[in-house]
């Protein structure tokens, strides 16, 4: 389900996403592919002498991070400067669907750290209505599976347990996954409301409201895509 990812298109948003970077800024550290590509262009500019420290969100990217030589740090670090992400769908207003790679929880607490979200993707990634791919991931309590299910499937979604090999996916904080089947959600804040209402869930994959900008790459260029109240007039 997941489709490839161009290498030079992973480098070129990594080096663009740099550029938003300071000298001395704590970075939150987003998983995926896209979200690798940055890591590893840090970590070179960081043996190059440049300073920055990174939050990752999630185990593969801490130890992505470390190989790299970016020095991490937690939460305590306090506000971050930005947090550089991928994600599996961009609505034409921004907002997204995360958590195909399973680290949606922590990449949402690192976001809301953060003063800013830079998501970086392919121009496949943009989609008319969030829902496009016809998934939602739900993180949830393992206890809850049984209730979480009934009740997903009451607002009409359709859950059914992310396995890997056969046995259950279990997320970096130890919950599991519901992969939701949906079409194209029509009301995006309704459902955020009703799945985080159902007890057990702990977070799901609609980030709404939550990147200050986009980077798409597209035919060996970077367009720039922000959220209409955030533009700069
Ligand atoms: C991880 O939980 C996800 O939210 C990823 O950020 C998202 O799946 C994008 O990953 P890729 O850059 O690998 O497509």
């Amino acid at each position: 389900m997941t489709e490839e990812v161009d290498p030079a298109a992973m480098a070129l948003l990594a080096e663009r996403a740099l550029a938003e970077v300071r000298d001395g800024a704590v970075v939150g550290l987003g998983s995926g592919r896209a979200a690798s590509a940055f890591v590893r262009a840090l970590g070179e500019r960081v043996r190059a002498g440049f300073r920055a420290r990174g939050v990752p969100t999630s185990h593969d990217t801490a130890t992505l991070a470390r190989e790299v030589g970016v020095p991490l740090v937690g939460l305590e670090a306090g506000t971050l400067d930005l947090t550089v992400d991928g994600a599996d769908e961009v609505d034409p207003v921004c907002d997204l669907v995360k958590g195909f790679g399973g680290a949606l929880l922590y990449e949402r607490i690192v976001a809301a750290a953060s003063r800013r979200q830079i998501i970086l993707v392919e121009a496949n990634k943009l989609v008319p209505a969030l829902g496009h791919h016809g998934r939602l991931p739900v993180e949830i309590v393992p206890f809850a599976q049984p209730l979480c299910q009934d009740r997903l499937a009451a607002l009409g979604l359709r859950p059914a347990l992310r396995t890997v090999d056969g046995r259950a996916f279990v997320t970096d904080a130890g919950h599991v996954l519901l992969d939701c089947g949906t079409g194209p959600i029509a009301d995006k804040a309704a459902l955020d409301a009703s799945v985080r209402a159902v007890p057990g869930v702990l977070d799901h994959g609609l980030f709404l409201g939550t990147a200050s900008l986009v980077l798409v790459a597209e035919g060996g260029r970077v367009r720039e895509l922000k959220p209409r109240a955030k533009v700069a007039r």
